[in-house]
């Protein structure tokens, strides 16, 4: 018999649901919602749908924007199961490895940037990135400069949860409630945010100006000061902030004038979901380090890596200090094998050149049909099979909606009851969907959207009256 089928014949649905109450602390909840409501069971999932309490739901998300290939399947379960009864475990410290950490490293390798060639493998996005600024760290003792400690990072950010990338998010509660960092070694810059901030801009203007925002932070420091600037290519969880086209190469160009390492935050780019293999090949820049995971293994199982040129690892690899790092887990052969099979159906199927030639112009074009006119709409932002519809009250003026009238989740809310999963975030209604969705299930997101807004906007008009 299952697990599943073990805990759902003598489990009835509300036990399971007081289970998790009394002892499942989740992610980002507050006790209060899970006190007003029992949690939402999911129990199953298959191509761009998961199911549970017998509803089945689109799933625009594709989870946290992770399940690239889709839910369920069969190819990385076997894989799973053939590596689990062969190689359950064994570490990658002291000079160990095992064929599968091996053959991923080397696969991660072939299809970064060419001067991208050492690949750190560890279990979250939260260690890749945590691992980036270890490396960072070292790096600068090792050349001698052990007073570039500062790293900056941008107003809107998501780095991860742990102590460190916390303090590198944008959001202020985020990045202050634990106060173990010193404030002084995280410098902020803007965000290339031209809806919100670029004013009467072009949007290649505005990204000339933030991305000078870099350097003006990098000279009140002091550029002796400054270790690294890190971002991510489009600005995922806050909201599908896709840079203006000339952001990242003046970043980079600036980054390189001062001699501060770029760090490319990857976690939801990398593995095709801007069209490309690596997101720093659609805004045409190169980073001295990138992070991955999510679409590394579809998230079927938790791994990530830190990917390090040559120039960084050289410095590195050429000084005496052992690089006091490492997870237990880090190269685990199941998830090395499970990540490594995920990317080879990737390839074989076409999905990268899929989410560039065929499904993200399809999602483009087809939202901005079905929403661009509409009066809760400001403006509809894509990057490959990432979009973002940001919700306004006045589309010549760009006014937000407050906050607490939360009518981007009314929105989300209309969608879940049409059987779409889409994530509300502020006045930004986000979709990820997974590379496998289909064009028939690209117009039922449009459909279910757009009649959500026109929902939401006929209860405002009835307040407003
Ligand atoms: C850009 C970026 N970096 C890092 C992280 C942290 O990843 P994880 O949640 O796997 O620790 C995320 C998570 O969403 C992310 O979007």
């Amino acid at each position: 018999m299952s697990i599943q089928a073990d805990l759902m014949g003598s489990l009835t649905l509300d036990q399971l649901q007081e289970f998790d109450r009394n002892h499942h602390m989740h992610s980002f909840t507050s006790a209060e919602a899970l006190r007003m409501a029992p949690p939402f069971m999911i129990d199953s999932a298959d191509g761009v749908y998961v199911s549970g309490q017998n509803i089945r739901l689109l799933d625009a998300m594709a989870g946290l924007g992770c399940v690239n290939i889709g839910y369920g399947r069969k190819e990385l379960a076997e894989t799973a199961a053939h590596v689990m009864k062969k190689l359950s475990y064994y570490h990658s410290f002291a000079a160990v490895t095992n064929p599968y950490a091996a053959a991923l490293s080397q696969k991660i390798a072939s299809l970064a940037p060419a001067h991208m060639n050492k690949v750190f493998i560890s279990n979250s996005g939260s260690e890749a990135v945590e691992t980036a600024l270890k490396l960072v760290a070292l790096y600068w003792r090792t050349k001698g400069e052990p007073k570039r400690r500062a790293i900056i990072t941008r107003d809107y950010a998501y780095h991860g949860s742990t102590i460190a990338t916390a303090a590198l998010n944008g959001n202020a509660e985020m990045a202050t409630q634990f106060g173990f960092i010193d404030s002084t070694t995280i410098l902020r810059a803007k965000a290339p945010y031209w809806y919100r901030e670029g004013g009467d801009l072009t949007p290649d203007e505005f990204g000339i100006i933030a991305a000078q925002s870099v350097e003006v932070t990098i000279l009140e420091a002091g550029p002796e000061n400054v270790a690294a600037f890190i971002g991510e290519p489009v600005q995922g969880t806050m909201g599908i902030i896709v840079p203006p086209a000339t952001y990242w190469p003046e970043v980079e160009r600036i980054c390189r004038k001062y001699g501060v390492l770029l760090i490319a935050d990857e976690v939801v780019t990398g593995f095709g979901r801007t069209g490309h293999w690596f997101a720093q090949e659609t805004f045409g820049f190169s980073a001295d380090i990138m992070t991955l995971a999510k679409g590394l293994s579809s998230s079927y199982l938790p791994v990530s890596a830190t990917v390090i040129s040559d120039k960084v690892a050289d410095v590195i690899e050429g000084g005496s200090a052992l690089l006091q790092h490492g997870f237990t887990t880090s190269g685990h052969p199941v998830t090395c094998a499970v990540a490594l099979k995920n990317i080879l159906l990737l390839e074989e199927e076409g999905l990268v050149t899929a989410v560039r030639d065929d499904k993200g112009p399809y999602l483009e074009a087809s939202l901005k049909a079905a929403l661009g006119d509409h009066p809760l709409v400001g403006e509809i932002r894509t990057s490959g099979l990432m979009a973002a519809i940001e919700l306004t009250k006045n589309k010549a003026t760009r006014e937000q909606y407050p906050a607490e009238l939360a009518i981007c989740d009314h929105v989300g809310q209309a969608a879940l009851m049409q059987g779409l999963i889409v994530r509300p975030v502020g006045n930004v209604v986000v979709m990820c969907p997974p590379f496998i969705i289909s064009r028939a299930e690209i117009d039922f997101i449009c459909t279910v959207l757009a009649e959500a807004c026109d929902n939401v906007h006929a209860a405002l008009q009835n307040q407003d009256e």
